[in-house]
């Protein structure tokens, strides 16, 4: 029936999105081999840590009451269903940019999943952060919300769905985005991870990479030193960069290849860590 193609493609289109924007890594224990998509994976951030809630069909401890406006709020304001302001550990600051399209494939991709019965865990925030109110300030500061149709897609993807700048741009002491040093990396994130400059900077970043190292790391995570990347850029290659189409890819990277170069060492090269290249 066509009626029920339809369903099938939106569901289809949505499982493409949700690897895209990575939702499985956050919201499944895999450290517990906690269930798929159930949940309570820990965040220590600077501010306190964070738990990622249930969002499976679940209708106690999940979201299986939600409507979709409810959905679409929460990915597009960052609301809760009552109107409280979600931490912004839930990266909406880049799903905002969503298309209507693409959050509606998202809700019936997450509403085709099993349930799992899981109640949610409590964060432990550090006063004052775990003010929820005190979001509000923070958004007024560094939320811009909503789609941008002038965007390419190579962007689009980047910013709206893979979200690289949430830790690729290094932020301010309340944890905003220095816009003004987009992809220039940091040499410690309210995680307390390195990451690296991505931007065309010839000496700090990867202006001397080739098309074909971005195309080789985002696919298997090979590095164009022959390292393989690990942790958190690991499971953003297997969750996301490597389930993209050979053409969003591209598109991805002519807009990596196009930002601004910004002149930020975050940490030696391993050359010379190893002595090699004499400064
Ligand atoms: C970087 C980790 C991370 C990623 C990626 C992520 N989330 Fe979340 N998500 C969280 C955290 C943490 C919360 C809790 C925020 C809070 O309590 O204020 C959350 C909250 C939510 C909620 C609210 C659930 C409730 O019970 O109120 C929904 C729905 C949700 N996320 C869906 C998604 C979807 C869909 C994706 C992919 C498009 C996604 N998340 C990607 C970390 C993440
Ligand atoms: C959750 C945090 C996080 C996200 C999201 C993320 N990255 Fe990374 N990225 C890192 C870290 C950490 C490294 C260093 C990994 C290593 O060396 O093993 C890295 C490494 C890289 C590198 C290699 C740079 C070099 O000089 O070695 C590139 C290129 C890159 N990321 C691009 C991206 C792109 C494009 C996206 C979005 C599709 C993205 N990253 C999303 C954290 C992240």
């Amino acid at each position: 029936m066509a009626q029920n193609r339809g369903a099938q493609d939106l569901v289809a289109n949505g499982e493409y999105i949700f690897n895209l924007a990575g939702c499985v890594g956050c919201h499944t224990d895999k450290k517990t081999r906690g269930p798929r998509l159930a949940g309570g994976r820990a965040f220590k951030t600077d501010f306190g840590t964070f738990f990622s809630p249930n969002i499976t069909p679940d209708l106690d401890t999940g979201i299986g009451k939600w409507t979709f406006a409810d959905f679409r709020q929460a990915l597009r304001d960052g609301l809760r269903p009552d109107g409280a302001h979600y931490f912004p550990a839930f990266p909406y600051t880049s799903y905002t940019h969503m298309t209507d399209d693409d959050i509606s494939a998202l809700w019936a991709y997450l509403q085709a999943q099993p349930s799992v019965s899981k109640p949610n865990q409590a964060h432990q925030l550090n006063a004052p952060f775990g003010w929820r109110w005190l979001v509000g300030f923070w958004k007024a500061l560094y939320f811009e919300k909503g789609p941008k149709s002038a965007w390419p897609r190579g962007r689009y993807i980047a910013e709206a769905l893979s979200h690289c700048p949430e830790c690729h741009t290094p932020r301010n002491w309340l944890g905003g985005q220095k816009t003004d040093m987009a992809y220039g990396g940091t040499q410690k994130n309210p995680e307390g991870l390195t990451i690296p400059n991505i931007t065309p900077d010839l000496e700090t970043g990867t202006g001397k990479w080739k098309s074909g190292d971005f195309e080789m790391l985002f696919s298997i995570g090979m590095l164009p030193d022959g390292d393989f990347v690990g942790g958190v850029m690991g499971e953003s290659v297997s969750h996301s960069t490597s389930k993209m189409t050979l053409e969003d890819r591209k598109a991805l990277i002519t807009y990596l290849q196009s930002v601004a170069p910004v002149h930020n060492q975050v940490k030696p090269k391993k050359a010379e860590k190893s002595g090699t290249d004499a400064w």
